[in-house]
């Protein structure tokens, strides 16, 4: 989800606005009814004005903008949870390591042990723009300054050895000085002295999530990633690509199993096969579906398709230093499909990795079904515009997870306190 304005086109939204964030938590909350490893708030650091070369059309219809910040939120979304993971989105791009490793560990206390960062590098220009860059530095370059990045948050998260605190009043000790280090860090990228001025937080380090998609990016996820999340073109993708994780993974000494890759699918559920087909067919023919998924799309990919006919394919294999996984998974190169149909196609096509239509009941079952070919580890719910009313959440939370559950194929109950310790369970 995205800290952003609900299905506001839509009959059934959120009720009331969403900055005083009162909705996202009670969605925490309801999530946390049905036992999720984790909701991820995603996040983006420009107002696009890739569509159509302009920022008209992203703001008139609320397209990935406006987004406000997910770490504020993912604080007020802990303090009222008590066992959900909470995963905010932050950019190796935009903060200097230093903050970064002080925020999280802040927020891993404030949350007990349930905060995850979803390591993102940033794709655009328009972000890279608003941090003294001229441009977006190439795909490698972001990858090379994030790797040594890690390394830097990593040691600081580690500047604090455990047991650090004594708390010891007679002795009069608070902390023992012996076990707080300077990290005297000094690459090619990052000086940063440590230690970090914060104690060491329940999870040491929070988890940390990726969705690297192109070779370096899934390098770089099997290296570091406790969850990666992706988008697949069907089931057999889905396991090529989980399969791939784990060798990268094993090639550089992680235990693969330790690792949960999560695919991202959008279910549209109804009482009746029949009524989630409906729903699913009205969706694709709202009247601005296909604009406002066009617009999110050329945010995220750096690619204005507004200069595309959308009743022809596209004319040439498109290349971005955005996010090029995702470019691919949309553009289907190759199929011959029209623009129009590639929108359409898996309702707009850049986020389910299997098509789920159906009774809560079938869904389930198809969920249970393709985990079993894939190997695991399981899905990210998702929504095709990347915004969420009440009505879909009491689908999810009270319709299709009972149903998993009766299946035994998830959690009735959390076991662990710490993120990184439920994470592991499936
Ligand atoms: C499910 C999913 C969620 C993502 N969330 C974000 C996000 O919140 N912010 C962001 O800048 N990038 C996000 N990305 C982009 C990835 O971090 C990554 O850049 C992208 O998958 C392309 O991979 P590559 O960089 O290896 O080409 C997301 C990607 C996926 C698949």
């Amino acid at each position: 989800m995205n800290f952003t304005p609900d299905e506001w086109r839509a009959p059934f939204g959120q009720g009331g606005s969403p900055w005083d964030g009162q909705f996202y938590v009670e969605m925490a909350q309801t999530l946390e009814r049905a036992c999720f490893d984790y909701i991820m708030i995603e996040d983006k650091l420009m107002v696009s004005e890739t569509y159509g070369g302009s920022r008209e059309l992203g703001l008139r219809s609320g397209v990935m903008v406006p987004k406000h910040d997910p770490v504020p939120l993912a604080v007020a979304m802990g303090m009222a949870t008590n066992h959900l993971g909470i995963v905010a989105t932050m950019s190796t791009l935009a903060y200097p390591p230093f903050l970064l490793a002080r925020l999280c560990s802040t927020v891993d206390s404030l949350t007990k042990g349930r905060f995850g960062w979803n390591v993102v590098t940033s794709a655009e220009n328009l972000a890279a723009q608003n941090f003294g860059l001229d441009k977006l530095p190439a795909r490698e370059l972001r990858y090379e300054m994030a790797e040594e990045y890690m390394d830097v948050v990593g040691k600081l998260f580690d500047s604090w050895e455990e047991g650090a605190v004594r708390l010891d009043r007679e002795a009069g000790i608070y902390a023992d000085h012996t076990k707080v280090h300077p990290i005297d860090h000094q690459g090619k990228f990052f000086k940063v002295r440590g230690p970090l001025n914060t104690v060491r937080s329940p999870q040491g380090r929070p988890v940390y999530v990726q969705a690297g998609a192109s070779p370096r990016g899934r390098d770089f996820a099997a290296r570091y990633a406790d969850s990666i999340v992706s988008v697949a073109s069907g089931v057999a993708e889905m396991k090529v690509f989980r399969d791939d994780i784990r060798a990268r993974a094993a090639a550089v000494g992680r235990n693969p199993d330790t690792i949960k890759v999560l695919f991202c699918v959008t279910p549209t559920l109804g009482e009746t096969e029949a009524e989630a087909r409906e729903r699913h067919d009205r969706m694709l023919n709202a009247p601005h579906f296909i604009a406002d998924m066009l617009a999110s799309v050329s945010a995220i990919t750096d690619i204005d398709f507004a200069k595309f006919d959308l009743d022809q394919p596209l004319p040439e294999r498109l290349v971005t230093n955005g996010e090029q996984g995702t470019l691919d998974k949309f553009q289907q190169w190759g199929s011959g499909k029209t623009l129009r149909q590639l929108v359409v196609d898996g309702a707009g096509g850049i986020v389910s990795s299997v098509e789920l239509i159906g009774t809560p009941k079938a869904v389930a079952a198809r969920m249970g079904e393709v985990m079993e070919e894939v190997g695991g580890d399981g899905f990210l719910i998702t929504t095709p515009i990347l915004r969420v009313g009440r009505r879909y959440l009491v689908e999810v939370a009270d319709g299709l997870v009972p149903e998993l559950q009766r299946l035994g194929l998830t959690r009735t109950e959390y076991k662990h306190k710490l993120l990184r310790d439920n994470l592991q369970e499936f």
